[in-house]
């Protein structure tokens, strides 16, 4: 069952029209949000983040928070599996003709589906992926999670056509993101965050993961993250709502840490472990 525009129906039953702006000029935002054991995590975070995306590309926000909630309650309780990720799409609606302007009156188009969620298992992160490094030519807003996601899509394509995992972003010589993930280095024993701007998605689980370091101790550095630094860290890791935390062992062919997950990334596996079973799960 998928939500569409007002009512709940099979997914195969769910259409819109040619002429939406989602479909013509990628013209919308969305958000990803996982559920463990039919819990949604961090819901009114994923809800502000869409907030900051709609405001970003002067779309009102169909509906409240808690309209929000409810619909995707309703969207969790009518999904199969117990953990899940929840998809909301809004594009600003369709208009008779095809104009970049703005229609007159905006009717959007909202969307909400739930997938299975499921977690990298232990193994895959007790070996790590690979990577490979590209330069990162998308737009200047990437801090709002808008669907038009060919640049990400192409450079994603770079890392599935080397046999690797994730395509690392780099920008004017330094590190931005992943193609659908934030990156981490580790230098030293220190955790190196790129700082939230414009030229990346800022993570809810990038905050979890700093949240994390903070509580346990482990010394972390926000500030821009050389490619440099990227190059000879130690340790590299990704992180997103659909992936968790995962170890990065090879960049373009060339190993990271001796090609194993370090110690650090172990650490933080294993809080986030806990945090999952404890907050996620519980509550
Ligand atoms: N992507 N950066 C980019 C470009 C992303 O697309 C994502 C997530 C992230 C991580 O954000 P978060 O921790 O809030 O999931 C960073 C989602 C999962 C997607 O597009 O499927």
């Amino acid at each position: 069952m998928v939500y569409l525009n007002g009512e709940f129906m099979p997914i195969a039953e769910a259409k819109i029209s040619v002429m939406d702006r989602g479909f013509l000029f990628g013209d919308g935002v969305y958000e990803v949000i996982p559920v463990y054991s039919r819990r949604p995590f961090r819901l009114p975070e994923h809800l502000r983040r869409l907030g900051s995306s709609l405001a970003g590309i002067r779309l009102d926000n169909p509906h409240t928070a808690e309209e929000w909630t409810a619909l995707m309650g309703k969207i969790i309780a009518g999904a199969d599996s117990d953990d899940q990720q929840v998809y909301l799409q809004v594009t600003r609606g369709s208009d008779s003709k095809r104009n970049h302007a703005f229609p007159a009156l905006v009717r959007p188009t909202v969307f909400i589906m739930s997938e299975p969620l499921l977690a990298p298992s232990a193994e895959l992160c007790a070996q790590g992926v690979s990577a490979v490094s590209a330069a990162d030519f998308r737009w200047m807003r990437c801090n709002l999670k808008s669907v038009s996601l060919l640049a990400n899509c192409l450079l994603r394509q770079l890392a599935v056509d080397a046999g690797c995992t994730e395509t690392v972003l780099l920008r004017d010589g330094f590190l931005s993101e992943g193609s659908s993930s934030n990156i981490f280095a580790v230098k030293q024993g220190v955790l190196l965050a790129p700082q939230k701007n414009h030229l990346m998605l800022p993570g809810i689980t990038y905050d979890v993961v700093l949240e994390l370091a903070a509580a346990h101790g482990l010394k972390y550095e926000v500030r821009d993250v050389l490619e440099e630094e990227v190059r000879q860290a130690d340790e590299l890791w990704l992180s997103s709502s659909t992936k968790e935390v995962q170890p990065i062992v090879t960049l373009d062919g060339r190993t990271i840490g001796g090609g194993r997950p370090g110690p650090l990334f172990a650490a933080m596996f294993g809080w986030y472990q806990e945090f999952k079973q404890v907050v996620m799960r519980g509550g």
